[in-house]
């Protein structure tokens, strides 16, 4: 392993705590310990779980399973700071494109379970105004319904359009509030930015609550690639 390569995963091991402080330790002491993905990512896994599927903090995102098209365009993205988040924006400063295909396609091969989905928290109303977001979007507003590119399973779909099922509620609004304010960008054109900016505070609420509360499907892959008509273009998706 390069020292460069080795350097990034054990400050990210630093940061998280004691835990890290010992392999990080023990790892000097082992400088040819073998160049696994897995070794690779260890860094990632305090926070994204080892194998991708999130972790209990109510905002950690799921990475496994989601298409590695996705997964490679957010690590881009936060190394050119069209996302932002400290920690993340740190640990890929310095990784290539060719670094960042791996580690996305390791991650979007994981298949650990999902978790329970959330209990809803909030009222009947706000669940149902969400769930008619997702399935059938708001015509008066022009949002079409996240189904129609995210798929009806929610699992997106190849080769850039993550699935939203398993992530935490928190996170989702986040997310459509970073797109509302243009801390989050995606290719041009940025659909998700036009499709974020129609909704309220409310309707973001609402689809955020839904999605949390929904059960993965059994078999929880990406729609293969132009099996949906997406209803906006988007410059992360090939027409
Ligand atoms: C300190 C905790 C932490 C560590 C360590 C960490 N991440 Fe993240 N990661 C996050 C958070 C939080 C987000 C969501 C940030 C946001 O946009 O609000 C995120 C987002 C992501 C995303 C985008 C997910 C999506 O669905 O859009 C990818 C991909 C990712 N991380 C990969 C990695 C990889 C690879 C590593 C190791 C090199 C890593 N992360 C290390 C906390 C972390
Ligand atoms: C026209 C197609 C399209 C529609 C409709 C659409 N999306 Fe998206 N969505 C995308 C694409 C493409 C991305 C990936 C953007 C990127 O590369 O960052 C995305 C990403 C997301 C993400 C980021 C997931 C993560 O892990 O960080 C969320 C959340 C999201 N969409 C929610 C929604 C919701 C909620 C709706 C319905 C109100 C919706 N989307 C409708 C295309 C669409």
């Amino acid at each position: 392993m390069s020292s460069r390569r080795l350097f990034r995963p054990l400050l990210a091991l630093l940061l998280i705590g004691s835990a890290g402080v010992y392999s990080a330790a023990k790892a000097q002491t082992q400088p040819k310990a073998p160049d696994t993905m897995e070794a690779r990512v260890q860094g990632c896994t305090a926070c994204h779980g080892s194998h991708g599927q999130g972790t209990d903090n109510d905002y950690f995102p799921r990475l496994a399973g989601k298409p590695a098209g996705y997964l490679f365009n957010q690590l881009q993205n936060f190394r050119d700071g069209h996302r932002k988040y400290p920690p993340m924006n740190y640990l890929v400063t310095y990784l290539s494109d060719d670094y960042l295909h791996q580690i996305a396609t390791f991650f979007s091969q994981q298949r650990p379970p999902y978790p329970t989905p959330a209990k809803p928290t909030v009222s009947p109303a706000t669940l149902a105004r969400g769930q008619e977001i997702v399935l059938h979007g708001d015509a008066a507003k022009q949002v079409p319904a996240c189904a129609a590119c995210h798929g009806k399973a929610l699992t997106g779909m190849e080769p850039a359009i993550p699935g939203l099922v398993g992530l935490h509620a928190d996170y989702i609004s986040a997310q459509l509030g970073s797109w509302r304010s243009g801390t989050r960008r995606a290719i041009a054109p940025d659909c998700m930015h036009t499709i974020a900016t129609r909704l309220s505070d409310e309707d973001v609420n609402a689809v955020a609550a839904w999605l949390s509360t929904q059960q993965a499907p059994q078999n929880p892959v990406p729609a293969p690639a132009r099996s949906l008509k997406t209803p906006l273009a988007c410059g992360s998706e090939p027409q």
